[in-house]
């Protein structure tokens, strides 16, 4: 087997940059260690920032898109003291999109069937190997046989456990990293959202976040210790801790229903640098994670693809000041995320143990909020996604 760029990893990121690859007339083939309907089984990210939405439409899949998602103009940040609305559209102009990564990642298996490019899964034991020669190759297994792909770039798309990352030496990597000691409970559930705009609240008894995918389907979480298993929630648990935790106004409103899907998921902050080691460029959660509270992490993805797809048509025409440049310019934007989305988790969570200050620090922060357009603009403006 021969391409142009071998793509480790079919979530969002692989996905994505190779239909924009592809579009652009460079062949690509992407390895993915699961089955097409595990990636898709898998619940994550609900927002899209307006930069990631034209590049789904740059790479042709807004059809459904602009059919099923739902613009989103604000969203409310709450204690049980205070209530602020973020005007995004009032403030900056712009909106985020309410679309599921499984929608997005479902609208790219199609398109990616219609252009007819190969995606192989069930793929194990990939191997990276040359990549400071001038061609590159993979090694894996599929189908019962040892194969080889033979390549001029390699795109680590495998995600946070993925291969990709770690194939870089150690001693040419720096990685940084913050654990918070709780993790998310996400439900989804087939009730009409409790509001029309999301809702982060911060409540005596922890964290809550009222999302939605559509009119009839909610994707609602509550911060939990990390010891806590999706066994010890039970539904009706779950709907009483999270109507304690929302303002009693719209617990007043919330139709609860069975569970659909229950998962957690731990919060951490990492990043690895740089992106770039020979032929082999990370992109996605293979390089970086953001803890969701600022729903981050697929639009992280999505600029990441955005920098390296031009870098690469560029590199095949011999011009490569964009792939010498990708490491660098991505990070740039990857750490003022990571900031916001530190600053998000930190202003609406309550640690374990924190003391008086850390609480005032709290108040403080949703006060100056509440008061200040400029402390509001500033948010907006992180929360709709900095330019790429
Ligand atoms: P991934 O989605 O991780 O995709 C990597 C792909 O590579 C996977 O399909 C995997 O099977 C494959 N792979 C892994 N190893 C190998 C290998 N060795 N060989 C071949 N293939 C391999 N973001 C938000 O904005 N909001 C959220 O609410 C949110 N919730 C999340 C919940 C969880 C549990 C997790 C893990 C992430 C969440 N995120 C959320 C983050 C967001 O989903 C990710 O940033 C996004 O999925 C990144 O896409 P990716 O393609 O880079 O990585
Ligand atoms: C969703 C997840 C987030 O982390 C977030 O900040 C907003 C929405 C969601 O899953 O809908």
């Amino acid at each position: 087997l021969t391409t142009q760029v071998a793509i480790i990893g079919g979530g969002p990121s692989g996905l994505l940059l190779s239909q924009l690859l592809n579009k652009a007339g460079i062949d690509t083939v992407i390895l993915e260690r699961a089955t097409r309907d595990h990636v898709l089984s898998r619940i994550r990210a609900g927002i899209l920032e307006w930069g990631t939405v034209e590049l789904l439409r740059e790479a042709g899949v807004d059809a459904r898109m602009d059919k099923e998602g739902i613009p989103h103009d604000g969203c409310y940040l709450t204690d049980e003291e205070l209530m602020v609305h973020i005007d995004f559209k009032g403030l900056t102009g712009k909106q985020v999109m309410v679309y599921g990564q499984t929608e997005v990642t479902t609208d790219l298996y199609n398109a990616q069937a219609a252009m007819g490019t190969t995606v192989l899964h069930e793929v194990s034991d990939v191997e990276i190997h040359d990549l400071d020669q001038a061609k590159s190759y993979v090694d894996f297994t599929h189908e019962g046989t040892r194969k080889r792909l033979e390549c001029l770039y390699v795109a680590g798309c495998d995600g946070f456990h993925g291969v990709s990352r770690k194939t870089i030496p150690e001693e040419k990597r720096k990685e940084f990293e913050r654990v918070y000691p709780f993790g998310w409970l996400g439900i989804l559930s087939e009730t009409p959202p409790v509001n029309d705009e999301l809702i982060y609240s911060n409540s005596r008894h922890g964290f809550a976040l009222a999302s939605m995918r559509n009119e009839n389907l909610v994707r609602y979480y509550v911060q939990v210790p990390l010891t806590d298993k999706v066994e010890d929630w039970s539904d009706q648990r779950f709907w009483d801790e999270f109507s304690r935790r929302i303002p009693s106004e719209a617990a007043s409103r919330l139709v609860t229903g069975p569970s659909i899907e229950k998962s957690i998921a731990p919060l951490r902050s990492f990043v690895s640098e740089p992106l770039r080691w020979g032929n082999l460029f990370l992109v996605g959660d293979s390089a970086h994670i953001v803890p969701p509270t600022g729903a981050k992490g697929l639009n992280l993805a999505a600029s990441d693809v955005y920098y390296l797809y031009t870098a690469l048509i560029d590199a095949v025409k011999g011009k490569t000041s964009g792939i010498d440049e990708y490491s660098t310019r991505a990070l740039a934007r990857i750490w003022k995320a990571m900031r916001f989305s530190w600053q998000m988790t930190t202003m609406l969570h309550r640690f374990d143990g924190e003391d008086a200050f850390a609480e005032q620090m709290r108040k403080a922060t949703l006060n100056h909020l509440a008061t200040s357009e400029t402390a509001r603009r500033d948010l907006a403006e992180n929360y709709i996604g900095l330019p790429f």
